[in-house]
């Protein structure tokens, strides 16, 4: 069975091709559309629909290119329903839905965060629910309990900001461009974590809640009371002080949720999961507590078409694919 999995739900226009038993991603092509955007210094909803349309049957062409298959052999299709911006989720439901009838084949709508956490089972496909898993995005920042059947229980999740968006408006304060998540990272390789103490709120809380809006002012105090010149001559230290205290945060309410849990495994996705410092101290701790941790790829863990496509191909598996007929919801938590 050949799967083509459709990603639009914000800035990346991502076409997957996927062949099911064996699992196999034959082509993984995404058009990021960074450059419409940063000089924004975010997502323009409307910039992103319309680069969607622009874009999004080359990418498809190049996915079936890649894949070395024909149009005619694609016999499902998986495109994201939601959450994400209304005008790109309309873009690739719309293609999704019209080819889908043109080939006569089904078009399933799938949760965006769904496919986050099935991107690390693109590697390990032996990963079987009851477990752990933590998103963390530009949108989400998230503990939730996957069980059988795809049911999902919310420990906790962010008040506010999102760790990715942490990382991107607190790189623009010191003068990065969005994203600035990768950015930071690579500057701060080396560097002095402990240069200056950024708040960890909620740290200490005995609760899967995480809070990142203070740290956004901090920031901007912090770069209010010192000189240009100051930031960057001491830009690595600043941004590894950064990085430090939003990864100290996630890595504090994960060890929470594993020990209130008990859970042997857990599971990442997510953007800001091709963080190396998450990784490093997830892995640090899960290696000496037993516990079983699974992230995607570093590709993958930003948003691509193949974990759209992985998403369904698990649900297909499990006999719990959705109606075809699903509409684009904005708003699509995996668990209130
Ligand atoms: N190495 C990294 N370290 C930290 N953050 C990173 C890294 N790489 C990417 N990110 C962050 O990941 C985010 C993008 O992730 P993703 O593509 O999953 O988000 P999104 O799809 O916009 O949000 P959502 O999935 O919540 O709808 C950005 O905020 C970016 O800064
Ligand atoms: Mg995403």
């Amino acid at each position: 069975m050949i799967w083509l999995g459709i990603e639009s739900s914000c800035d990346e226009t991502a076409c997957a091709i996927l062949r099911d038993d064996p699992l196999e991603i034959l082509s993984n092509p995404l058009y990021s559309q960074i450059q419409e955007h940063a000089k924004y210094g975010g997502v323009v909803p409307e910039v992103a629909a319309r680069a969607h349309l622009e874009k999004i049957t080359t990418i498809c062409q190049k996915a079936i290119d890649e894949a070395k298959i024909s149009l005619k052999d694609i016999d499902a299709i998986a495109f994201t329903r939601g959450p994400g911006l209304m005008g790109p989720l309309l873009v690739g439901a719309s293609f999704a839905r019209g080819l889908a009838r043109d080939l006569n084949i089904p078009a399933y709508g799938i949760n965006h965060l769904e496919g986050h956490l099935s991107a690390a089972w693109l590697t390990e496909q032996d990963l079987e629910p009851p477990y752990l898993t933590l998103t963390v995005s530009g949108g989400h920042t998230e503990l939730v309990v996957e069980e059988p059947g795809f049911k999902y229980t919310l420990l906790g999740r962010t008040r506010d900001d999102a760790a990715g968006e942490a990382f991107d408006k607190s790189g623009i304060l010191i003068g990065l461009q969005y994203p600035a998540g990768s950015t930071i990272s690579k500057l701060a390789k080396g560097k002095n974590r402990k240069f200056h103490n950024f708040p960890r709120a909620l740290k200490n809380e005995d609760n899967g809640e995480f809070s990142f809006s203070g740290l956004k002012t901090a920031v901007r105090r912090y770069v209010e009371s010192n000189s240009p010149e100051f930031i960057q001559e001491n830009l690595g230290d600043i941004a590894a002080s950064l990085e430090d205290a939003i990864i100290d945060s996630l890595v504090a309410k994960t060890i929470w949720a594993l020990k209130k849990t008990g859970f042997k495994t857990l599971i990442v996705g997510g953007g800001v999961s091709a963080n190396g410092l998450l990784r490093e101290r997830l892995g640090k701790y899960c290696e000496s507590h037993g516990i079983r941790l699974a992230f995607p790829t570093l590709y993958n863990s930003t948003d691509n078409g193949a974990m759209i496509a992985a998403a369904a191909i698990r649900r297909a598996r499990a006999g719990m694919l959705p109606e075809t007929s699903t509409e684009v919801k904005p708003w699509l938590p995996l668990a209130i």
